[in-house]
């Protein structure tokens, strides 16, 4: 697939950290199980990313990974439609995150918000690494080399997808221009039959004279019709069109996740951290436990006394979770006594275990059968790394170290 097709891969990664809870189905995975039916989707473990923050006592790695892959295939992510890959196991990230890291201005990973942040939340651990000063850009090493057009992460990765965006475009600014450039676009644009060479002119002049975006886009429209054109020349075409060079690295876009509305136990942002979650594989038992000793109200000390959802956790979960008529009957009866809290979480606990239960139907499965899940793992990042090592070939070609192939 070439940088033009780009726009309809989606490529995301998620740091292992063992089993997963609600929190993580509702805020990610629901969203990537949609995906891959829409997208050609790259879902991978981000191992490497944990060594950022966790270099000094590493995680149990091995497990954490077998069984966060465990919980994707419970939630639905199917390998037959997306590639399913550990990061570790594709060693091309870290070459091309090495030859980004040349040309990276160090301001702009300075910059970078999650920086700062995450090294005053994580005052217990030493940050002040060349590792985790630079993870922003081992990330957008793992979205350029797969030349990803959609990212799926949440508000606080969005600055990241940015800097992505400006490492492709100062790259291709740097190394886009081959030499003899005119010469090959023009070569390029002969291929083409009689009509759509005059088109694309046109089109090329319209958009670099008077700014006209229709004009851009039918150019590019044009460029991808081409069926007698070989993928270089795709690329050449697309950036003599802007005026620029050619496109060796896509610009992706984040594709913002909505906040889920699925909060924890106490009412906090579910976290492993705050013991606050039902993980996917909690059995039915303990999800009926957790919730009958969940808060609720504090005013509501005896069964008399009424409450207010808005101040009670419970009635976070039937937002997720009910229908009208349950949220109508849960807010009626809260404010007039009319029910108890017992009752009110009943329901609740119905839908989580049912929710859950076909997951951990496919769970179980999995952990009887781990040789599958490595298969799966072994397949996916194969089949990733042919992706990824023609990206880098292309990379080392246009930075003068193609003689190492
Ligand atoms: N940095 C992300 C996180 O901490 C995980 C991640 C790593 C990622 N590489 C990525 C997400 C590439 C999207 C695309 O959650
Ligand atoms: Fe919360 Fe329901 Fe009890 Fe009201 S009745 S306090 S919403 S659990």
């Amino acid at each position: 697939m070439s940088t033009l097709d780009s726009q309809k891969r989606v490529l995301s990664g998620m740091r292992p950290t063992g089993q997963l809870h609600l929190g993580h189905y509702h805020g990610v995975l629901k969203n990537w199980v949609q995906l891959q039916n829409d997208y050609e989707c790259f879902f991978f473990v981000a191992d490497w990313h944990a060594l950022t923050t966790h270099y000094a006592s590493p995680l149990a790695l091995e497990e954490f990974v077998t069984d966060m892959v465990i919980d994707w295939l419970a939630a639905g992510v199917d390998p037959a439609k997306a590639t399913v890959f550990v990061q570790s196991r594709v060693p091309e990230h870290a070459e091309l995150h090495l030859l980004l890291s040349m040309m990276t201005p160090l301001g702009w990973l300075e910059r970078v918000p999650t920086y700062k942040d995450q090294q005053e939340k994580l005052k217990d651990k030493d940050l002040e690494t060349y590792g985790f000063l630079g993870y922003p850009l081992l990330q957008s090493a793992d979205i350029l080399i797969y030349r990803a057009g959609y990212v799926p992460v949440g508000a606080d990765q969005v600055a990241h997808v940015e800097l992505t965006r400006e490492v492709a475009r100062r790259f291709n600014h740097l190394y886009g221009r081959e030499h003899n450039y005119e010469e090959l676009a023009q070569a390029a644009i002969k291929k083409m039959g009689k009509k759509p060479q005059k088109e694309f002119v046109a089109f090329k002049t319209a958009f670099q004279q008077e700014g006209n975006q229709q004009a851009l886009e039918q150019g590019q429209a044009l460029v991808r019709e081409q069926q007698n054109l070989s993928q270089s020349d795709r690329e050449r075409l697309l950036g003599y069109l802007e005026g620029s060079g050619k496109i060796i690295l896509a610009e992706p876009q984040a594709l913002l996740t909505p906040a889920s509305k699925m909060l924890g136990l106490d009412g906090q942002k579910m976290s492993k951290s705050y013991g606050n979650t039902i993980r996917l594989r909690e059995s039915v038992d303990d999800v009926v436990n957790k919730i009958r000793t969940m808060p609720t109200d504090p005013a509501r000390v005896r069964r008399t006394d009424p409450g207010n959802p808005e101040r009670c956790p419970v009635w976070n979960m039937h937002e997720v979770y009910s229908d009208e008529a349950t949220k109508a009957w849960v807010q009626q009866g809260c404010r007039s006594a009319g029910i108890g809290c017992i009752e009110c979480k009943k329901p609740v606990s119905d839908a989580i275990a049912a929710e859950l239960a076909p997951m951990q139907a496919r769970a179980r499965e999995y952990e009887q059968n781990k040789d599958e899940v490595r298969r799966i793992i072994v397949q996916g990042s194969e089949k990733a790394r042919v992706h990824a090592a023609k990206t880098l070939q292309d990379v080392r070609q246009v930075m003068g170290l193609a003689y190492s192939d």
